[in-house]
């Protein structure tokens, strides 16, 4: 199976937006590509037939037609950690649903492309983190970071983790990359974060005035990644 697990060094990275734009761009490349969300929180429903907005958006831009609900296998209504939200609801993480999930998905495409929730070392049940939920998929992990002063250390951290995990790293997107405003910091940190993780950036996605559809997503991501070397390094085999 090729793909990658989306992680990000914080919430609210730009996870979905890079996860989406580059499903899109496989799609247009002519792979068949499935997507998951496996944990999504902060659903307005915590089931039911309608996707909550990270699946959605994932859906969409991978153009999944019949099978919607195998995107996103379990659901909390509260903006939370997975465990947190499992905890204050009285329902564990639904690993059964997500592997079930996971089989479809295998099935039935020869790419997936993986979102978690929040960074790798978000708890989903006790003792079991993001990290090692992307561990059992046997995906790589592609790692989305902010592009401001901050972000050596945060991505830095991510990427220890995820080796200490056994997890392969595909590289690094940085998403929401301003090049008319951006500071010293901002222009320095993709080479020095390809020298601090010995990875490579993949590429800087534009910031953008807002990015709510698939299209807006997929344009966005291929004005600044360099889809092609994502899909190489998809192909591994990568160091862990
Ligand atoms: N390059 C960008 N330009 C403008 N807005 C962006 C960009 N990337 C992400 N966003 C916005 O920032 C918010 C968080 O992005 P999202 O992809 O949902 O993050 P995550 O999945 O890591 O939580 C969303 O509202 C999204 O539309
Ligand atoms: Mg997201």
């Amino acid at each position: 199976m090729r793909g990658c697990f989306v992680t990000g060094t914080d919430t609210g990275v730009g996870k979905t937006v890079v996860a989406a734009g580059l499903a899109r761009l496989l799609v247009e490349r002519g792979h068949r590509v499935g997507v998951m969300k496996p944990i999504e929180t902060g659903c307005e429903a915590a089931s039911g037939g309608e996707l909550p907005h990270d699946g959605r958006l994932l859906a969409e831009a991978a153009d999944i037609q019949g099978d919607r609900q195998w995107v996103v296998p379990c659901r909390y209504s509260e903006p939370l950690a997975p465990l947190v939200a499992a905890r204050r609801e009285g329902r564990a993480v639904d690993f059964e649903a997500i592997w079930r999930a996971w089989e479809h998905l295998k099935t039935h495409y020869e790419w997936a492309l993986v979102e978690g929730a929040g960074g790798l070392s978000v708890p989903i049940s006790p003792k079991y983190t993001m990290a090692d939920l992307a561990r059992e998929l046997d995906l790589p992990v592609l790692i989305v970071a902010r592009p401001v002063l901050g972000t050596l250390n945060h991505t830095y951290l991510t990427v220890h983790y995820a080796r200490s995990k056994g997890l392969s790293v595909v590289g690094i997107v940085i998403s929401g990359y301003d090049a008319n405003t951006a500071n010293v910091a901002e222009r320095t940190n993709p080479e020095m974060l390809e020298e601090l993780c010995e990875l490579p950036v993949l590429g800087c996605v534009p910031r953008r005035a807002t990015i709510e559809t698939a299209e807006e997503a997929a344009r966005a991501v291929s004005e600044g990644v360099n889809v092609e070397r994502f899909i190489a390094r998809c192909a591994g085999p990568l160091p862990t």
